[in-house]
């Protein structure tokens, strides 16, 4: 046998192992007896990543098919992958809050041993999470967050210099790059405390390393879904997550700015600050963190800020382009707020609850994260059915399907932040909004995700009209290739002057 000939049986072969596999998955739903739509090689039924639809939008279209029917959940395939999507808030609530125990992880790879900067929080496991969970919730209270806000502000006054001096230039701009930059800045001299220099120098390493962390990861979408499958055998195999320049880049921050704090005992009220103390506590070694430990959560901070904060407000802009008596009504309000306390304090910001129902229904229409992920720790038998949902099973909320549906947001596309006055609010599920996810394992966050929109939001409608101009494209188009919700292209708007 000559050597092609040889390769190609061996090729041959690796397509039939591969293909028989998949067949063999595909029949998982069908044998379980759960609504399930067929499936087709090799996506399963979840596309994204690299096709022409965002995984959102394939979920969003199982959902509306069976949560009429009344199904509590129904199958589908990631890949050769069964995953169980969600269709019944009840039995959303068992998952993410009365249940937690049995789904308090989220199945994604990561390994402490050879590539520490991913085990962070968002990816960590077990009691591991929980300990870490808790040492990092006083980070993120109201008055951890009233100490930082100055320092947003200092920042958010540099992004309107910087708008100021972009639209002398051009008055249409692309806002979703921009955003970027001032969220970079934001979390950089927060989680880091260092000058990320962003806003002026828009190749700035964090900025660089920022766009490269989505958009050239190290492992393509199938590698990932292995590496979810079998993380026991990935961690033998000391596979990485995380690319070794940007581990690096992190790890070495991390490790100056400790350094530089310690020797000069420099206090900034920061998160760093926070982690630092954590590491020199005293008391025992449970309560404390180690160095490789501040890195991966000062990276995923600046990971999980960043994105979603940004994008959150690239939408923000969009629909108050779209909607200008919206627009006109939140800067009003911005406009009496600063009336009435004479500068933007903190006590300005807590006063302004329209401006925060416009990000609210920013976020129900455009959940950055479009869907939670949980993993079924022990097989679940489903309440009130004869159902179960097995072990090892990832499960997905779909947040953005739930949130669009018009059962709890009737005409739902329509942009109405009145559906968020306090009223409103109170007639609804609370499982109906779920951008920061929910339960134990929610958004860790929050409060500073909002601080942040709300700063930028405020930032830019005081001193800026904004509208539509020629490049502007709409409707926008979600970006297939995007691990969060993003809008392809980025997004053009006109930016006006409000002379004051
Ligand atoms: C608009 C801004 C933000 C949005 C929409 C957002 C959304 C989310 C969502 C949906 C989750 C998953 C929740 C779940 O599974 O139930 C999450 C988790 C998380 N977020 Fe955020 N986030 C935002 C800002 C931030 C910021 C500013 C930080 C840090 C400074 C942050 C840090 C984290 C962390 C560490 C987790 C993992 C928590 C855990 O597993 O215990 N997020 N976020």
């Amino acid at each position: 046998m000559d050597f092609l000939s040889g390769l190609a049986i061996v090729l041959i072969s690796i397509v039939t192992i591969v293909y028989g596999y998949f067949k063999y998955s595909f029949g998982y739903w069908k044998s379980r007896n759960i609504p399930h739509e067929e499936p087709s090689f090799p996506y399963g039924n979840i596309k994204g990543f690299g096709t022409t639809i965002h995984s959102s939008l394939c979920i969003k279209r199982i959902y509306d098919k069976f949560k009429p029917t009344g199904a509590i959940f129904c199958g589908a395939y990631f890949f050769a992958r069964p995953v169980a999507i969600i269709l019944n808030l009840n039995f959303l609530k068992n998952i993410l809050v009365k249940d937690f125990a049995n789904f308090n992880e989220r199945g994604f790879f990561y390994n402490e041993e050879d590539d520490p900067i991913s085990a962070h929080l968002f990816a960590m496991d077990g009691d591991k999470w929980k300990e870490l969970r808790a040492k990092l919730t006083p980070t993120f209270t109201s008055g951890k967050m009233k100490f930082m806000f100055p320092t947003v502000v200092e920042v958010g006054k540099r992004f309107k210099d910087c708008l100021i001096d972009v639209v002398k230039e051009n008055d249409e701009l692309e806002i979703k790059e921009l955003l970027a930059r001032f969220t970079t800045d934001v979390i950089g001299t927060c989680a880091f405390g260092i000058e990320c220099n962003s806003l002026k120098d828009p190749n700035a390493e964090f900025r660089k390393y920022g766009r490269e962390v989505f958009g050239k990861p190290r492992h393509s979408p199938l590698a990932g879904v292995f590496l979810g499958g079998f993380k026991g055998t990935a961690r033998k195999l000391h596979i990485k997550n995380i690319r070794d320049d940007v581990s690096e880049f992190f790890m070495k921050v991390v490790r100056d700015t400790v350094d530089y704090r310690e020797k000069n005992n420099v206090n900034r009220n920061d998160f760093m600050d926070i982690l630092i103390k954590l590491k020199n506590q005293k008391g025992n070694d449970k309560d404390k963190i180690t160095l490789n430990e501040i890195a991966a959560q000062a990276f995923v901070f600046f990971l999980a800020g960043f994105e979603t904060s940004s994008t959150t407000l690239t939408f923000c802009l969009y629909e108050l382009a779209m909607n200008a008596e919206i627009q006109v009504k939140a800067r009003q309000v911005i406009q009496e707020a600063y009336e009435k306390h004479g500068k933007f304090i903190y006590e300005m910001m807590l006063d302004m609850p329209y401006v925060d129902q416009v990000l609210q229904e920013t976020l129900r229409k455009y959940p950055p994260l479009a869907n939670l992920n949980r993993y079924t720790k022990n097989t679940y038998k489903v309440p009130g059915t004869d159902d179960v949902i097995e072990k090892g099973t990832p499960i997905i909320i779909p947040a953005l399907s739930i949130q669009r549906d018009p059962e709890y947001y009737p005409d739902a596309e329509k942009f109405d932040p009145d559906r968020f006055n306090s009223e409103a609010v109170k007639q609804r599920d609370a499982m109906t909004w779920l951008p920061f996810g929910e339960g134990p394992r929610n958004c860790i966050g929050l409060r500073f995700g909002m601080m942040q929109a709300r700063i930028g939001l405020v930032t830019i409608l005081n001193n800026f009209e904004v509208s539509f101009g020629p490049k502007s494209t709409v409707p926008l188009v979600i970006d297939a290739k995007s691990a969060f919700l993003s809008p392809e292209g980025g997004v053009y708007l006109k930016f006006k002057p409000i002379q004051s």
